[in-house]
C-alpha cells in the first residue's frame, strides 16, 4: 500500500521518465521551495540536459506534457531554465489524507529491508553524578531509538556504562585508605561512594603514590581478584540504580545495560587478532596499533597500557566485535559529545584494519554542549556542576508556577497536578534539546523552555489538548467524523503539511536527526492554528464541511501525538494553565 504523498508523486514521476525513455534516477521531486507557485518541484530536466545534449526546457516540456495526462495534477508548468513545478488537485490531496487517517501508521512507509541497528547513547559513568552534559546523549538517543523502531528496524539501545576504568580503582583505593580494607564497601550508598570518588580525585591529583596505588588496584579489579571484584560489583550496582532513576525521570530507555567491563574478555581477543595480523607493536612500554594518517595526524590505538590494563579505545573496539558477533548488528551509531570525534575516528579505523565488522555501517553523531545564558557550559548559580537531578527539579519548579494549585480545578488533586507538571517539564526539557540540530550546542533557557507560545514542547502539548477538547465537544454535539474534503486555502495548506509526514520522518531517520521531527511538529501545530481560525468546526452549519474538518483535526491530533512520541515526549489529554 502506497499511502504517502511524496512516494506517490515520486512514483508517478519515475513512471513518466521511464515512459519517455529518460533516466528515472533524475525524476526526484521535492516539496516546493515556493509554495505560492507549486506544491512540488523537480529539477531533473536540468540534470539530464547535459548528458543528452538537449535544451533543458525542451526536456521539461516533454515531461510536463506527459504529466498533464494524469488528472491528479491541477497545474504543471515549466519555469526558468527548465524547472518543473507541479500543483496537485484538491480531491487528490483529500484522498491521500483520507487514506492516512484510516491507516494505523498514518501512511508512513516501513523500511523494506529491516536491519539490526545498535544505538550507543548513554555513556554515564559509575559513581559519578549525572550532569547536564549527559542530557543530550540520552534524549537524542531515545528519540532516534523510537524513530528507528517506528520505521521498522530492529533496534538495540545500549547504555555503554563507564564502569571499568581507573575511577573505579580510585574509589576502591580510597575506601581501603578510609577503612583499612574493603569489608565495609557493601554498606555504602551512592552519596558515600560519590564522596569517596571526590576525595580520591583530589588525592590522586596531588599525590603520585596514591595515583600509582589506584592504578594497581584497578589492575587487580580488572584481573578478577575476588575481593576487588566483589567490591566493584557493589559500586556498579549502586551506580546503576542511581543512573536508572535519572533516566526513568527523563523517560530514556535502554534495551541493554552493558558496560565497558563487558568488553574485558573480548579485549584479549582483540589484542591477539592485532598480533596475528602483524598490526601490534611495542612503544614505550605500551602495546599499540598504528593508524593511517591521511590528512591529519592520527594518534595510534593503545591496545595495552603501560601498566598492563585496557583503556577506553580497545574497550570500544571489543564492544563493536561483540555487537557484531552476538547481535549481527548491521549498523552501529554513537550519540556522544562531539569532543570525542577523534576517539571514534580512531576506533572505526582500527575496526576496519582488524576486519572485525565487515560491511557494518558505523557513525558518530557528535552533539554540542548545553550552555547557560552566558554561552558557557551550564552551571548552577554558585558556579558548580549542574547535575541532571537538579536540572529536572529546577524545570519542574518553573512549570509548577504556571499551573493551578491542587484542588483549584475539578479532578486535579495534588497527584494529578504533579503528574501534569512532570509531563510538561520533561516534555519542555526534551523538546528544547531536540529542536536544535544534534551537532550544535544550545542555551538552556529556564525562562523560555516551557512557554506555551513559541517553539516549545508545551506549545505542542497545548495544541493537542486543544484538539482533544474540540473532539470532546463534537462528541457531545453528536458531530461525527466525515469524509475529508479540501476547499479553503487554509485547508489546503494544512492538508499538504499533513501529507508531508512521511517525508519528515524518513528524513529524520536517514539523517538520525530528531530536530527534523521537532521542526515539523511545530509548523504543523502552527498551520493547524491558521486552519482553525479560518475554518470553524463546532460552529460550522454545513454538516459536510463540519464533519470533514473534524476528521482533519483528528488526523492532526494523531499526527502530533505520534511526533511527540517519536521525540520521547508524552501528550497529556488535558493541559492546565494558571487562571
Ligand atoms: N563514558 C564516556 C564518557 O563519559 C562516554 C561513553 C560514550 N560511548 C562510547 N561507546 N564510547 O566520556
Amino acid at each position: 500500500m502506497n499511502l504517502s504523498l511524496d512516494n506517490i508523486i515520486n512514483e508517478k514521476m519515475a513512471n513518466v521518465f521511464t515512459t519517455l525513455g529518460l533516466d528515472a534516477n533524475m525524476a526526484f521531486c521535492k516539496t516546493s521551495d515556493r509554495p505560492d507557485l507549486s506544491d512540488f518541484q523537480c529539477n531533473g530536466a536540468l540534470a539530464l540536459a547535459k548528458s543528452m545534449h538537449k535544451n533543458p526546457r525542451e526536456i521539461a516540456m516533454m515531461i510536463a506534457n506527459e504529466l498533464q495526462k494524469d488528472n491528479c495534477f491541477d497545474k504543471v508548468s515549466v519555469d526558468g531554465p527548465g524547472f518543473l513545478n507541479l500543483s496537485l488537485n484538491n480531491d487528490f490531496i483529500a484522498n491521500v489524507l483520507q487514506k492516512m487517517s484510516t491507516d494505523n501508521e498514518l501512511g508512513v512507509q516501513k523500511i523494506t529491508n529491516p536491519q539490526t541497528v545498535v544505538l550507543d547513547y548513554g555513556g554515564p559513568n559509575a559513581a559519578k553524578a549525572m550532569h547536564v552534559g549527559h542530557l543530550r546523549a540520552g534524549v537524542i538517543g531515545e528519540s532516534v531509538r523510537r524513530i528507528e523502531k517506528f520505521i521498522g528496524n530492529k533496534v538495540i539501545g545500549d547504555v555503554h556504562l563507564g564502569d571499568w576504568g581507573t575511577p573505579m580503582g580510585m574509589i576502591l583505593a580510597e575506601i581501603v585508605r578510609h577503612d583499612g580494607d574493603l569489608s565495609k564497601t557493601e554498606t555504602y550508598d551512592i552519596d558515600q561512594i560519590t564522596e569517596f570518588y571526590k576525595q580520591a580525585t583530589i588525592r590522586c591529583k596531588e599525590d603520585e603514590e596514591a595515583k600509582e596505588n589506584a592504578r594497581i588496584i584497578t589492575a587487580k579489579m580488572q584481573d578478577g581478584e575476588a575481593e576487588y571484584r566483589k567490591a566493584w560489583q557493589h559500586l556498579r550496582k549502586v551506580s546503576i540504580d542511581a543512573i536508572k532513576k535519572n533516566y526513568d525521570a527523563l523517560d530514556v530507555n535502554f534495551d541493554l545495560w552493558w558496560g565497558e567491563s563487558d568488553a574485558h574478555e573480548m579485549s584479549y581477543k582483540i589484542v591477539d587478532l592485532a598480533k596475528e595480523k602483524g598490526l601490534a607493536e611495542m612503544d614505550d612500554g605500551a602495546l599499540i596499533m598504528r593508524l593511517e594518517e591521511n590528512n591529519k595526524p592520527m594518534p595510534p590505538i593503545i591496545l595495552i597500557k603501560r601498566d598492563g590494563g585496557f583503556g577506553y579505545q580497545i574497550t570500544d573496539i571489543a564492544t563493536i566485535k561483540r555487537r557484531v558477533d552476538e547481535f549481527q548488528a548491521k549498523e552501529i551509531y554513537y550519540f556522544v559529545d562531539q569532543r570525542q570525534s577523534l576517539h571514534f575516528e580512531q576506533v572505526f579505523q582500527a575496526v576496519e584494519k582488524l576486519e572485525i565488522a565487515p560491511g557494518v555501517k558505523m557513525k558518530h553523531y557528535g552533539f554540542g554542549t548545553v550552555n547557560g545564558a552566558d554561552g558557557k557550559p551550564f552551571k548552577t548559580r554558585d558556579g558548580g556542576v549542574m547535575t541532571l537531578e537538579n536540572l529536572i527539579k529546577l524545570s519542574k519548579d518553573r512549570v509548577r508556577e504556571s499551573m493551578p494549585a491542587a484542588g483549584e480545578v475539578e479532578g486535579y488533586g495534588a497527584k494529578e497536578i504533579e503528574n501534569l507538571v512532570n509531563q510538561v517539564a520533561i516534555g519542555a526539557i526534551k523538546f528544547q534539546d531536540l529542536k536544535n540540530n544534534t551537532a550544535s550546542g544550545y542555551i538552556f533557557d529556564l525562562d523560555d523552555f516551557a512557554k506555551f507560545d513559541g517553539k516549545t514542547g508545551p506549545y505542542i502539548q497545548y495544541a493537542i489538548a486543544r484538539i482533544n477538547s474540540i473532539l470532546r465537544k463534537a462528541a457531545e454535539k453528536n458531530l461525527t467524523i466525515g469524509q475529508i474534503k479540501v476547499q479553503l486555502a487554509e485547508e489546503r495548506d494544512l492538508a499538504l503539511k499533513l501529507a508531508a509526514l512521511n517525508s519528515a520522518i524518513w528524513r529524520a531517520h536517514n539523517e538520525k536527526e530528531p530536530s527534523i521531527i521537532a521542526d515539523y511538529a511545530y509548523t504543523l501545530a502552527q498551520v493547524f492554528s491558521g486552519f482553525y481560525n479560518a475554518a470553524p468546526i463546532l460552529s460550522e452549519e454545513n454538516k459536510e464541511l463540519a464533519t470533514s474538518r473534524l476528521a482533519i483535526a483528528k488526523l492532526v491530533r494523531n499526527t502530533l501525538v505520534l511526533l511527540l512520541n517519536l521525540l520521547g515526549i508524552e501528550a497529556p489529554e488535558v493541559m492546565l494553565k494558571k487562571a
